[in-house]
């Protein structure tokens, strides 16, 4: 299984809004084990298909690290149905290197998906995995966690990355 490519900020492949999957075929398992694979390497845990360059509705989560009674999870065309409280609390992103913000989400979330056999689930997940689901489910949408952020830190981050790429064409 390969480890695939994470697209970084800003490249406009991560503005792609995914497509629902049709049908959780072999392609799409296959899809999702080098998803887990990629998501392992980097480390991160959670990475969406749009970070890897796939424009379908495919996200996976493990949050076993700090809850291990929490299972990984692939959700495919995952969708939120319910969605409850506020809280802010500092994100960062494996396609926006270096820089981590706080961002306010909902504290509690369900959300309704197929997993990597096509069966129905609902998964429900409070404070890190309501956070990921929300920040997962995100990408697919096109949008960043500093898409969520201030204007101002926005910009600041913006710069920052600008100044970075500047620096790398010269240094040969
Ligand atoms: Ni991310």
């Amino acid at each position: 299984m390969p480890v695939l490519k994470i697209y970084k900020y800003p490249d406009a492949v991560l503005k792609n809004k995914a497509e629902p999957v049709a049908e959780v075929s072999d392609e799409i398992r296959q899809l999702i084990d080098d998803m887990f694979e990629t998501m392992y390497a980097a480390p991160g845990i959670g990475l969406a298909a749009t970070q890897v360059g796939v424009s379908k509705r495919v996200i996976v989560i493990d949050i076993s690290h700090s809850h291990p009674e929490i299972p990984p999870l692939a959700l495919v065309n995952p969708v939120i149905t319910f969605k409850d409280g506020e809280i802010c609390e500092e994100e960062g992103c494996l396609s926006v290197p270096d820089y981590q913000a706080d961002v306010c989400r909902f504290n509690h979330v369900k959300v309704k998906a197929l997993d990597r056999d096509g069966n129905e689930v609902e998964v429900e997940g409070e404070e890190l995995l309501a956070r990921a689901i929300q920040h997962e489910i995100d990408h697919l949408d096109g949008v960043l966690f500093i898409d969520r952020i201030s204007a101002l830190k926005r910009e600041m981050y913006k710069r920052r990355v600008k100044k970075l790429m500047k620096r790398e064409e010269v240094n040969l």
